[in-house]
């Protein structure tokens, strides 16, 4: 405690700061490209950030459906697919795994909304939710289990709203 007390005042009296600097480097806008490149990329979102979005919209993805909201699921989904895809480049020793889920894992799902087959989405989704988990396990952290959502609640949206999956994305009125 005593230590870290020094050491907060060193710091806030200006002494020492060239050493910290140095461990730090010299943030986004000092420095030369490459160092400014790199303190950049140590504050791009990696797979902490990314899963908890991804979490919320499957959540919100699997209550769409259930509640016939198949535009809201639809719309869901492709952001999860969006999201993925930043975790595949800020985490590129991941993006093999993140890919096969959404190359075996997604169509049909997404297929399932677009025909608006409740049956067949609620297999799918569970069939996708085994991979993402099987992901955690491989990865060391099988103290992360997503499961199918008990209760139709996430960001205060009307899951129960009747719509169909013909939102094309670019195309934003
Ligand atoms: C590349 C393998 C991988 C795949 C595929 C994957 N995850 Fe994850 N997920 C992780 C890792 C790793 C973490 C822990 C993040 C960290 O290390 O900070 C995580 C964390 C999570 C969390 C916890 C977020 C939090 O902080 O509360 C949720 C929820 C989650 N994933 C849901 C999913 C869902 C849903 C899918 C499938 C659509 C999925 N994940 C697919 C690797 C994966």
């Amino acid at each position: 405690m005593i230590i870290r007390t020094a050491l907060f005042v060193c710091l806030a009296c200006g002494w020492n700061t060239g050493v910290l600097a140095e461990a730090m480097g010299d943030g986004i806008y000092k420095g030369d490209t490459e160092s400014r490149l790199d303190a950049l990329a140590r504050i791009q979102p990696g797979l902490g950030v990314v899963m908890h979005e991804i979490g919320y919209r499957a959540t919100a993805a699997y209550n769409a459906a259930n509640g016939g909201n198949w535009g809201l699921a639809q719309y869901e989904l492709k952001e999860m697919l969006e999201a993925q895809e930043v975790g595949e480049a800020t985490r590129p020793q991941h993006a093999q795994m993140l890919k096969a889920v959404e190359r075996v894992n997604f169509p049909p799902v997404l297929d399932a909304v677009a025909n608006k087959d409740l049956d067949e989405f609620n297999q799918q989704f569970a069939s996708m939710v085994e991979a993402c988990n099987a992901c955690h396990t491989a990865l060391g952290h099988a103290f992360i289990k997503y499961r199918l959502p008990t209760e139709a609640t996430a960001g205060g949206l009307d899951f129960n709203l009747k719509t169909d999956p013909a939102h094309v994305e670019g195309k934003e009125k």
